[in-house]
């Protein structure tokens, strides 16, 4: 395959510098567990790969809309079926409430099932004046403060990968066993959540559709005999950060002769690691996947075009996901130019709105937080700007959790920074819980029907 670079292959962004990489001890002990993760099953297969890039060339040309969400960090303590299931439902029930106020089709994808390396902004971290390697996600380090759990361990690339399996294997029983069945509707309202206001909001939603498939089962349609009522498709993403993992389980795929990163269907690069030349972005413009590529307020509007380039030089629906992240005090500012940019570009994107990452402040009490109404603010602010510029404004990408945390301020049941130190578990960026995620699905599906 012939790139800018000159030829590729799943080795070739070992020529480039990598940012964000651990300083590994042992470099033998790496190649070792390379070897051994090439020689292990794909995770997901090239053809559900082309699938969700065909699911998102919907979306980029307005006919579907996508959520992405998961985890900031996925912890190998919280990878058990109960935090799994509780995941599932509240994107499942976000979904829901989207699609039935909207009537357009939503696209579910995790940020889950790899989601394990987290890039810092500082390679460490000092308390009480000893300094230590900075916690880099469950993939390279443990984040207890000591120096063994900190020293970056290759073996960790090898559990991130059963991880990933085991975490996948369930996803699948559940989208597809019954559980993510309509009829199951109701079913979804984590118990916490049923008493808040989203909560009973999202009652009379699945009493609508119990009484929509009454109907049409009355009607005489066989609900058993329709897949889309009882099974979900559901894909997997995160940030194609630890290149090593990436291409231990990159697999030509036999149909096409095509090379898919098969640790999940799609991938994306972070806004710290979008170097133009760097290794990043000479590994993903050699796959197949979908692609998320991230857009803060740091991106020169150039050099994304040059990376659109590379990555996608035949202009596919659905290959890119632009997921900007430009906080809600900029993006009225800072996004008209960049859809200018990229419409003239011809590239065919997947345009997301992150309104996490630009909206992460310290609160009086030391916690990294973030604003329900910022998040939204970012939101609405989105919707604003691509409904100005007559361009879909085609997804969200979310931090969450199915758990009752209280790691964002506000909402309707509204935490306040007094109340953060209580359930406080992230072992990065604050997600919001599934209450606030419901009460989110409900503010965007709304912003959804006025964009109708
Ligand atoms: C993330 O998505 O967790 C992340 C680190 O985002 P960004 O690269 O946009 O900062
Ligand atoms: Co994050």
């Amino acid at each position: 395959m012939s790139t800018s670079s000159g030829t590729w292959h799943p080795a070739s962004w070992r020529d480039r510098v990598a940012a964000q990489q651990p300083s590994w001890p042992d470099e033998l002990a790496l190649k070792y567990v390379e070897q051994r993760l090439s020689q292990l099953p794909p995770l997901v297969f090239a053809g559900e790969a082309r699938s969700l890039t065909q699911s998102l060339g919907k979306v980029a040309a307005g006919k579907a809309f996508l959520l992405q969400a998961g985890d900031c960090a996925e912890s190998f303590a919280e990878s058990d079926a109960d935090h799994l299931r509780d995941k599932l439902k509240v994107i499942l029930q976000m979904a829901v409430a989207l699609t039935y106020a909207s009537g357009v089709p939503v696209i579910k994808l995790g940020r889950i099932a790899g989601q394990f390396a987290k890039p810092r902004s500082s390679d460490t971290e000092t308390i009480d004046g000893v300094s230590l390697p900075s916690f880099r996600g469950h993939m390279v380090n443990d984040e207890t403060f000591n120096a063994e759990a900190r020293t970056p361990d290759p073996e960790r690339l090898v559990q991130s990968y059963h991880h990933a399996a085991s975490t996948l294997n369930l996803l699948r029983a559940f989208t597809m066993g019954g559980f993510a069945d309509l009829r199951q509707v109701h079913a979804w309202n984590l118990e916490f959540v049923a008493s808040s206001s989203a909560g009973q909001r999202y009652e009379q939603v699945a009493a609508e559709i119990d009484r929509a498939l009454s109907f049409m089962a009355a009607c005489g349609i066989d609900l058993d005999a329709e897949p889309s009522f009882h099974q979900v498709n559901f894909y997997t993403s995160h940030e194609a950060l630890i290149l090593p993992y990436e291409e231990a389980l990159t697999r030509q795929d036999s149909l096409t002769g095509d090379f898919y990163d098969c640790s999940a269907h799609q991938l994306w690069i972070g806004d710290r690691t979008r170097q133009v030349d760097g290794a990043h972005v000479e590994f993903l413009s050699g796959v197949k996947n979908p692609l998320g590529i991230k857009v803060g307020p740091s991106a020169d509007i150039d050099e994304v075009l040059t990376i659109l380039g590379k990555l996608d030089p035949s202009l596919t629906p659905g290959r890119i996901s632009i997921i900007t992240r430009y906080g809600a005090e900029k993006i009225r500012a800072m996004l008209p130019d960049l859809i200018d940019a990229i419409d003239a570009s011809g590239h065919p994107v997947v345009w997301v709105c992150d309104p996490c990452h630009g909206n992460t402040i310290t609160s009086s009490s030391g916690h990294k937080t973030r604003r329900f109404s910022d998040v939204m603010a970012e939101i609405a602010g989105f919707f604003e700007v691509h409904r100005a510029k007559g361009t879909w404004p085609g997804g969200v990408h979310i931090e969450l959790t199915g758990d009752d945390v209280t790691e964002c301020l506000g909402g309707v049941e509204e935490i306040l920074e007094s109340d953060l130190h209580q359930r406080y578990t992230t072992t990065c960026d604050p997600r919001l819980n599934a209450r606030q995620s419901l009460d989110l699905a409900f503010e965007i599906s709304q912003l959804l029907r006025a964009n109708a």
